[in-house]
């Protein structure tokens, strides 16, 4: 199979990958803790940990570093980065942060308190934990399809309105205090929302009268999604689709990292003028002063480009279907994935890739230290390291549904070539399976404790 999308620029600089050995790299898993957010860098070769803050920035955006003004109050990037958010996502206070999970500790920090719930499609994970954080529950409410990783749903992160409904009834709408959409939805396979639901979402939210919030992150990765596959909008621009989502929110918690094409950034967006004062003068407390909001003045500015780029439907086009050549390569030796492929990046369904070994040893973590081993390639689990947890009152286990690991494309990086070799490594994985070992874990944080657990392979 041939790719059908060439890369829509050009290369004028480029970034050596350190090449090392298969011996090597066993040192350095070892030596990590069978965690990869443990090894350095540069003894990666394909880094596909994630999307988030890993893009190439464009010759435009490099030339409005240059523009930076670095004045405390009022710098000139900042009204640009504020008129340029305005215009697409069309709320009225626009407060900078230095990356999403501030935004989302913010407002947590401000409307949520004990015994709150706040309903989501699936909340990300630094979603959740800033949610308990504030002694709250987060409640996932996506619809069922997202949990079976074989169907071939269009929006596979839609919200069920009738679970959404249930929490509402069920916990009071007086303790909830905003519900949110996550686009597109990470957690569940980066899985676009209709706005065919993001309408129903909001009519019933407003039943009840509450706030809705976008955590909009990939904003225009979804929107590319509804353009092609909601016939209703396949006339309109991306632009106009992202104002469309956003009309039917308050206000969006936003980490640039991912489609504002940055390395650092963030952004909560309100339409209210109370909270939005409450927030900024919080974010004097923990950020800095509300034109900056821990930012220099040429972030702001990368920010404000990156956000203009990212609606451009040629980027979009083959973003989208670099990660869908990927899952094609994949699908020539039915490698189980979950299906269709996602906005940013493929997630394998190790249930099925891995079935042998059981959820108590980790076998996503597992597969992630194999493709390290076997071509140098970082990827990320999203099961039960990331997600499972001791029960407080029974002292069990409890695990996820989903067993994923994600291979996240970092955005303008990466090479058809580079793509293929990725493929081809997993495919080698995929027909050796039977030497992968389980994992057990020998130290964990109390919360998120994916990022710092170490492991050791469980010997037979
Ligand atoms: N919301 C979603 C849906 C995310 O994917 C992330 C980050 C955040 C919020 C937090 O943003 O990192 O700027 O503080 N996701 C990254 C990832 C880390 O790898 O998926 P942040």
């Amino acid at each position: 199979m041939k790719s059908k999308y060439i890369e829509p620029f050009k290369i004028k600089v480029v970034e050596p990958i350190s090449q090392i050995g298969r011996k090597e790299r066993e040192l350095i898993l070892e030596k990590a803790g069978y965690n990869l957010f443990s090894v350095p860098a540069d003894k990666v070769m394909i880094d596909l940990l994630t999307d988030s803050g890993t893009s190439a920035m464009s010759d435009n955006q490099w030339a409005g570093l240059m523009m930076g003004d670095e004045s405390y109050a009022g710098s000139r990037n900042y009204y640009h980065f504020e008129e340029t958010i305005q215009d697409i996502f069309g709320y009225k206070y626009v407060i900078p942060t230095h990356q999403g999970r501030v935004a989302e500790n913010i407002l947590c920090s401000i409307k949520v308190k004990k015994g709150h719930c706040i309903p989501n499609n699936i909340h990300f994970d630094t979603t959740r934990a800033n949610i308990e954080h504030a002694g709250a529950k987060a409640v996932n409410c996506v619809i069922d399809e997202a949990y079976d990783t074989g169907i071939e749903h269009p929006f596979k992160g839609n919200m069920d309105l009738n679970k959404l409904e249930k929490v509402i009834n069920e916990v009071g709408p007086e303790n909830i205090p905003f519900c949110m959409i996550t686009i597109t939805n990470n957690s569940g396979g980066g899985q676009p929302v209709s706005l065919e639901n993001i309408k129903q979402t909001k009519a019933l939210v407003d039943k009840y009268n509450l706030p809705l919030l976008f955590d909009a992150c990939r904003f225009a990765e979804n929107a590319y999604f509804i353009k092609t596959r909601e016939k209703a909008y396949e006339d309109w621009s991306i632009k106009e689709i992202a104002k469309e989502m956003f009309k039917y929110g308050n206000g969006c918690t936003m980490s640039a990292k991912k489609d504002g094409l940055v390395n650092i950034g963030g952004f909560l967006c309100l339409d209210n003028e109370q909270m939005a004062d409450k927030v900024k003068n919080l974010l004097i407390l923990v950020e800095g002063f509300p034109t900056y909001g821990g930012l220099a003045g040429r972030d702001l500015e990368a920010v404000a480009r990156g956000l203009k780029e990212v609606l451009d439907e040629n980027y979009l086009s083959f973003r989208i279907g670099q990660i869908k050549y990927l899952g094609d390569l994949l699908d020539e030796a039915n490698v189980p994935y979950v299906k269709p492929t996602g906005g940013h990046a493929i997630y394998i369904d190790v249930k099925k890739f891995l079935p042998e070994i059981p959820q108590s040893e980790f076998p996503a973590q597992a597969l992630v230290c194999e493709l390290y081993l076997a071509g140098g390639i970082r990827s990320v689990e999203i099961g039960s390291l990331m997600f499972g947890y001791k029960d407080k009152e029974t002292g069990e286990d409890v695990y996820p549904n989903l067993e994923l690991l994600r291979l996240a494309i970092p955005r303008r990086v990466y090479t058809t070539a580079h793509i293929e070799f990725v493929a081809q490594t997993i495919i080698d994985v995929y027909n050796n399976k039977e030497k992968i070992k389980g994992l057990k874990l020998i130290y964990e944080a109390d919360i998120l404790r994916h990022f710092t657990a170490k492991l050791a392979p469980i010997e037979s």
